[in-house]
């Protein structure tokens, strides 16, 4: 039993598997280890530049990268000097690209339950799209918005599709707290409510299905419902949101992002779009998840009579994806990155729960135990992002790495961060 060494597609483009060590553009992952310690996520900026200009290029009228997956205000930058635009959910994501530099005409700003001061810092600052979700928020936005100044606005539509994905990450079927029904009549409604406010002009409609999606056939349905749409109300704007899948362990294989683009591209035209609407998409994990890796560092190697628990320094607070999701992860050994992985443990970190297991069964090579290194490729989306200070942990550092150098974009939080807040 066991398996041959890491794939290579599973970690970011640069990364070079030699004898005794792993580079990740160009830079070894024990030396990052050991210069900024551990728990560390480590992201190729090639990678993540590659992905944008991918996803700009098929998407060539707008595309907004989901900063829920990721966000700093290095990748805030990064993203739009590729040329994309960024979608926030919250203030404290609108902050932070807005603190990055990057201006408001390039942010796109969703939620389900706007708060009036996200409203109003929306609205004033001048953001290029605000996703309109429910009818609360139109009574909000009726009080806000004046004829002074125009809000650009997107209507958020569930088209009744279900897309195969886990239940917690669908968003495109009846049964959701997302956007406006269109076969309740609820889409319709809220257009002609927000298209007699002074100061509001919808441009079109957005729909975004859920997420890590591997089948495309689910935009294409959606695509045929929402055609409707554009026709009747003369929209000039169409956004499929985001969600495309992406492999995360041995085997699995996901469209690239090109292939989705092309495959919703030449759907539209088959329904009937014309070429005047503006197709958009905003897609987060395709850029981000395989561009990063986090390396922890084991700290206790304890055998019992079913199996062999291996601990780390990090666990559910820095990827909490395999509790909620169940989702699978790879590991190797940054030190042995070309050695069978004959050793199976179960990967766990450091809280209080059982619950807390990175790999159910991970396989490692034989060298790996206390103190060495062990990374887990494909973190780079909804990790950090999703990162708690459960058990008061402190967050990990991030670096960015390029060319043989690597550049911390956000400090390791230190048990001083989490004392600031003690009043
Ligand atoms: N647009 C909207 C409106 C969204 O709600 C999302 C993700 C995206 C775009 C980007 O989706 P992506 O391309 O990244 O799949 N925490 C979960 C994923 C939650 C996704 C939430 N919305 C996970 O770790 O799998």
């Amino acid at each position: 039993m066991g398996q041959g060494p890491i794939e290579k597609s599973l970690l970011p483009d640069t990364t070079v598997l030699a004898h005794g060590e792993t580079l990740i553009g160009g830079v070894s992952l024990t030396e990052l280890a050991k210069e900024f310690g551990t728990p560390l996520f480590v992201y190729d900026e090639a990678t993540l530049r590659a992905r944008c200009q991918e996803a700009a290029q098929i998407f060539s009228d707008g595309v907004a990268f989901a900063s829920k997956s990721f966000l700093c205000g290095a990748m805030a930058r990064l993203a739009v000097e590729e040329g994309l635009y960024i979608d926030v959910a919250t203030e404290g994501e609108m902050d932070i690209v807005l603190r990055s530099g990057v201006s408001a005409q390039r942010v796109i700003v969703h939620g389900n339950n706007k708060s009036d001061n996200e409203l109003r810092r929306a609205y004033d600052e001048g953001v290029h799209r605000l996703i309109v979700d429910n009818f609360d928020e139109i009574d909000r936005l009726e009080k806000l918005v004046t004829s002074e100044k125009v809000l650009h606005c997107l209507v958020r539509v569930t088209p009744g599709v279900e897309a195969h994905t886990h239940e917690f990450v669908r968003t495109g079927q009846e049964d959701t707290k997302f956007g406006f029904s269109i076969n309740s009549g609820a889409a319709r409604e809220a257009i002609d409510r927000l298209k007699s406010i002074a100061g509001i002009r919808v441009h079109g409609i957005h729909a975004h299905i859920g997420s890590q999606i591997f089948e495309v056939d689910a935009y294409l349905e959606t695509l045929a419902i929402l055609a409707e749409f554009v026709f009747e109300d003369g929209f000039d704007e169409l956004c499929v949101g985001g969600g495309l899948g992406v492999a995360y362990t041995t085997g699995e294989v996901a469209p690239t992002i090109t292939e989705w683009g092309e495959q919703v591209r030449q759907a539209a035209w088959a329904v009937g779009f014309p070429a005047s609407v503006r197709l958009t998409a905003e897609p987060g994990r395709a850029i981000t998840a395989q561009a990063g890796v986090t390396v922890y560092k084991v700290g206790a190697v304890k055998p019992v009579s079913q199996r062999t628990y291996m601990a780390v320094d990090g666990g559910m607070s820095d990827n909490p994806r395999p509790v909620l999701y169940g989702s699978g992860y790879e590991a190797f050994d940054p030190s042995y990155p070309l050695a069978e992985r004959t050793q199976a443990v179960r990967l766990v970190g450091k809280h209080c729960e059982s619950g807390d297991v990175l790999i159910d069964e991970a396989w490692l090579p034989e060298q790996t135990g206390v103190e060495s290194f062990v990374v887990t490729p494909v973190t780079g989306a909804y990790g950090y992002s999703m990162a708690s200070n459960y058990n008061r942990s402190t967050r990990p550092a991030v670096v960015f790495v390029l060319n043989g150098e690597a550049r911390l974009v956000l400090r390791r939080e230190t048990v001083d961060d989490l004392a600031r807040l003690e009043v």
